[in-house]
């Protein structure tokens, strides 16, 4: 399905990002993989040579500086000479029972809007050359208040509008831009935010009880509906923002 198309895709090195990259490398694309991990970034690009005999380009860079944003346009435009999609992937999360000290707020808004919003202004060019698209990776905390998580609930409603905007500017180019925003996924990001593993294992045994489906959304789960909404079977899809949660969002119909 991605023959020929070269795909982008931030915080690749674990979670959510590796399993998108899997995926695209099972459709055959040509891969860029960044992420400030290498020895992970290394495995996952590994796993994807296996699948598609393809070497990715692998980027170990932080999103967050913008001479390490100039280095992955350059070195992607270098090796494959055009881009056609960018997902937006790499985030943090930080977890706080009080307000967030400023120190880590910058770090989630940085990361998660500023590095995002500042790589897709330098590889829209690219994507205007091949009417190439973007997918984001927001979250169902974009909708839903999370006080122990109050600036990463900001940083993803404010994805879902960089979504919205940037779509409705780039249409003329023949450029689409979604997001996809999943419910909870067993990852390292609330670990790393500050949540410790009983916590987590707490966490997601509940949200497993309380799911519709009594079930957790997967990386993999994810990175189909990604990997759909970039191929041109979603040519028709543009500025939306798609949850994936397994109906977490929809509440528990026993508390009506
Ligand atoms: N897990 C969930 O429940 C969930 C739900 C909804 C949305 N999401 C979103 O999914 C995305 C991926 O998260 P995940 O759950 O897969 O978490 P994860 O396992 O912690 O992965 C986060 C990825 O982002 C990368 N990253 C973080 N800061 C970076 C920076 N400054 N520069 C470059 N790369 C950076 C990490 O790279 P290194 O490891 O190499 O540092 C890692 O590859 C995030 O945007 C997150 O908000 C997650």
């Amino acid at each position: 399905m991605f023959h020929d198309k070269v795909v982008l895709i931030t915080g690749a090195s674990s979670g959510i990002g590796a399993a998108c990259a899997v995926a695209f490398a099972k459709s055959s694309a040509s891969l860029t993989l960044v992420g400030r991990n290498s020895d992970n970034l290394n495995k996952v690009a590994k796993q994807c040579e296996k699948l598609n005999q393809l070497q990715p380009l692998t980027i170990v860079a932080d999103i967050t500086l913008e001479t390490d944003l100039e280095r992955i346009t350059e070195e992607t435009v270098n090796r494959y000479g055009k881009i056609d999609v960018l997902i937006n992937n790499a985030g943090v999360n930080s977890i706080s029972p009080t307000i967030t000290p400023a120190e880590a707020f910058d770090t989630v808004m940085t990361t998660n809007l500023r590095g995002t919003y500042l790589l897709t202004s330098k590889i829209t060019p690219y994507l205007a050359k091949t009417k190439g698209n973007i997918v984001n990776i927001s979250s169902i905390l974009s909708n839903k208040p999370l006080p122990m998580m109050t600036p990463y609930c900001m940083s993803k409603a404010a994805l879902d509008m960089f979504t919205k905007c940037t779509a409705l500017q780039l249409s003329p180019k023949g450029v689409r831009v979604n997001a996809v925003n999943p419910g909870p996924v067993k990852t390292e990001l609330f670990r790393r935010g500050g949540m410790s593993d009983v916590d987590c294992e707490r966490m997601f045994l509940g949200i497993e009880m309380n799911s519709p489906l009594k079930k957790i959304t997967k990386g993999e789960d994810v990175a189909e509906l990604v990997t759909f909404l970039a191929s041109d079977r979603a040519s028709c899809i543009n500025g939306s923002c798609y949850v994936i949660d397994c109906g977490l969002l929809l509440g528990d119909a026993s508390n009506l």
